[in-house]
């Protein structure tokens, strides 16, 4: 996820231009980029780090015109040759995206043979290669969309065009919004990022283009007819927009899960950037701290499962100091931030004792990177809340598809289950949106769970390590204490604690071992604890055990666990709102922990 800027409008609008994309940068902040028109010549002005540190490196020019980026990458390192915008080879042309460029080998291959030469290694620069190609100098609305009639994947764009002084934006599955001023026009990856300025939006949809200038502006569709649009006033303050109109960060991410997974599912994680046999080794190692941990555990199960290879999750503040020779173990090292000290010293630690090491993390360029030997991301955008939410969900899309491709290179998985899976996989954005599209029935067990101090969460095989994470998510917000466990361990201790005053928050979702969790519910109302049930649809075996029910849409087996654990993020937030906690800043926690 990046923010994106463009403008046209008052002289001297440098500020303007910076002041858009400061407010973009919880979009993504590793580098930030402007290019501006002054006198008829085109300035370019990028570097890596935050938009204030550029504003205060360059040199202002009189402009009335301009786009800026500010940069979450996903495809080429944080560095300064990486950060948009870019130029086209006549510097005539300059590009800023947000989005991935599925196809962007094949299109760059091509456009290198055609001589086009490349200042980057993103996705994105291949746009204005491509526009660059079709573009005679008089229409470039009309070469944007022969361009993006070659492109596969998600963007939104915006070209600024020096000749004709005019900027075409545009989006397909990446947002982008127009702002109208009095004399001057805005565009935006999202509203805050004019705001200030005015609260006058026309909502660009999907596939749609537009083309702005000191003239105005005007809208089309990816087939070139004109649309008209309505102009619409919004109410919201600065504060409220840049949380997309959401009250907490967390609430604004958990809605961002369809999205994340989809770019997840976008990004090809594939077992081929290893270039290893993976018939070479004994077992695997799944670690990480904390959600990431738990991550690992699902990547336990799932690849146990998938590729029939003993499999084990590790706490990384655990085998940082093992001794054991590693040589036939591969190691995945499971870390959003990439920056977790607990989890860069086992990466370390592991490699020297000859595992060959891999990293699963969401910022591009984090330290985990220069301690492995492959990575690979997840693509969930920055998150800010400091309870991981979408990250989660992107961790275990990706550990999936990394067990899917291992196990086809392995020969382990059947055509059959391989469809299984994709159809599976193809429609977890729907059944996500769902989950949230209608979230009372979360709302309604949130207010019950609110009263109590304590609160067991249940869950066998796949289901445990999404009770481990349902109970640390309620515990870090809510501040009440909850604890994971498999719900078959009940009975070997924790039993004694159940009574009315402890709910068991139950994960029973539909797999072979729902019998078996069906009798585990029975042994907790015996001890009259409530019981608030998470269930999938079809399957109200169990709904008559419980006080309280929420239904799931039922997927695969496998794949269920990211919708359970989606609802159970959000009960965690609205119980910790009804407890009225600071969601977003728990108290003693920070986002990333750079300490051991
Ligand atoms: O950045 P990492 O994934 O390495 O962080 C690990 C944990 O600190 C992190 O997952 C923590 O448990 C979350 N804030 C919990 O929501």
């Amino acid at each position: 996820m990046c923010g994106i800027i463009g403008y046209v409008g008052r002289n001297n609008c440098m500020p303007i231009i910076f002041d858009m994309l400061k407010r973009l940068e919880y979009r993504g902040y590793d580098s930030a980029g402007i290019s501006v028109i002054s006198d008829s010549n085109l300035y370019l002005m990028k570097d890596k780090g935050t938009v204030d540190a550029l504003r205060s490196v360059v040199e202002f020019v009189d402009c009335s015109i301009g786009i800026g980026h500010t940069r979450w990458a996903t495809c080429g390192a944080p560095l300064k040759h990486n950060a948009h915008p870019f130029l086209d080879c006549k510097k005539e042309l300059a590009l800023a995206h947000n989005g991935i460029i599925e196809n962007y080998r094949e299109l760059k291959d091509g456009l290198m043979r055609e001589g086009h030469v490349f200042s980057s290694e993103t996705d994105s620069e291949v746009i204005v290669h491509l526009i660059e190609k079709y573009y005679t100098g008089s229409n470039l609305i009309e070469a944007v969309r022969t361009a993006l009639g070659q492109v596969r994947g998600s963007y939104a764009i915006v070209v600024l065009d020096r000749r004709n002084k005019k900027i075409v934006g545009a989006r397909h599955e990446s947002p982008l919004v127009l702002g109208i001023g009095k004399n001057e026009i805005f565009l935006s990856s999202d509203i805050p990022g004019f705001l200030r300025h005015t609260n006058k939006v026309v909502y660009l949809n999907d596939n749609e283009m537009v083309e702005i200038s000191h003239g105005g502006y005007s809208v089309y569709d990816f087939s070139g007819h004109t649309l008209q649009k309505e102009v619409k006033e919004i109410q919201w303050t600065i504060e409220d927009a840049e949380k997309g109109g959401f009250e907490h960060y967390m609430l604004k991410e958990i809605y961002e899960i369809p999205r994340a997974v989809q770019d997840t599912l976008r990004s090809r994680v594939d077992a081929s950037i290893l270039e290893i046999d993976f018939n070479d080794f004994e077992r695997i190692l799944l670690i990480g701290c904390g959600t990431s941990y738990h991550a690992a555990l699902y990547g336990k199960y799932l690849f146990e499962n998938l590729l029939k290879v003993p499999t084990h999750a590790e706490i990384s503040s655990e085998v940082r100091n093992s001794t054991l020779a590693m040589s036939d173990t591969l190691a995945f090292f499971i870390t959003q931030s990439g920056e977790t000290a607990d989890t860069l010293a086992a990466a370390r630690n592991l490699r020297r004792l000859g595992a060959t090491t891999c990293a699963i993390t969401n910022v591009v360029g984090s330290s985990i990177t220069r301690e492995t030997d492959a990575v690979f991301y997840t693509h969930a955008g920055p998150e800010i809340s400091v309870a991981a939410t979408k990250t989660f969900v992107s961790q275990i899309t990706a550990l999936y598809m990394l067990a899917a491709s291992v196990g086809e290179v392995r020969g382990e998985i059947s055509a059959s289950v391989k469809t299984d899976l994709r159809n599976a996989l193809r429609v977890l954005p729907s059944e996500l949106q769902k989950v949230l599209d209608n979230a009372e029935p979360v709302k309604n067990v949130s207010r019950e769970l609110a009263k109590y101090e304590n609160a067991f969460y249940i869950g066998r095989g796949y289901n445990y390590p999404i009770a481990l994470e349902g109970a640390l998510k309620l515990k870090e917000i809510s501040y009440i204490h909850a604890e994971g466990y498999p719900a078959g361990e009940l009975k070997h201790g924790p039993l004694a604690l159940l009574c009315e005053k402890v709910p068991v928050v139950a994960i029973a979702t539909y797999d072979e071992l729902y019998p078996k969790m069906i009798g585990n519910i029975a042994e907790v109302k015996a001890r009259n604890s409530p019981v608030i049930l998470f269930s999938t649809e079809n399957h109200p075996e169990a709904n008559e055990l419980a006080d309280f029910v929420v239904e799931i849409p039922e997927n695969h087996q496998i794949i269920t666990p990211a919708i359970t654990v989606t609802a159970l993020q959000l009960m965690a937030y609205y119980v910790a709102k009804e407890r009225n906690c600071p969601i977003d800043k728990p108290r003693n926690l920070a986002k990333s922990v750079t300490v051991e």
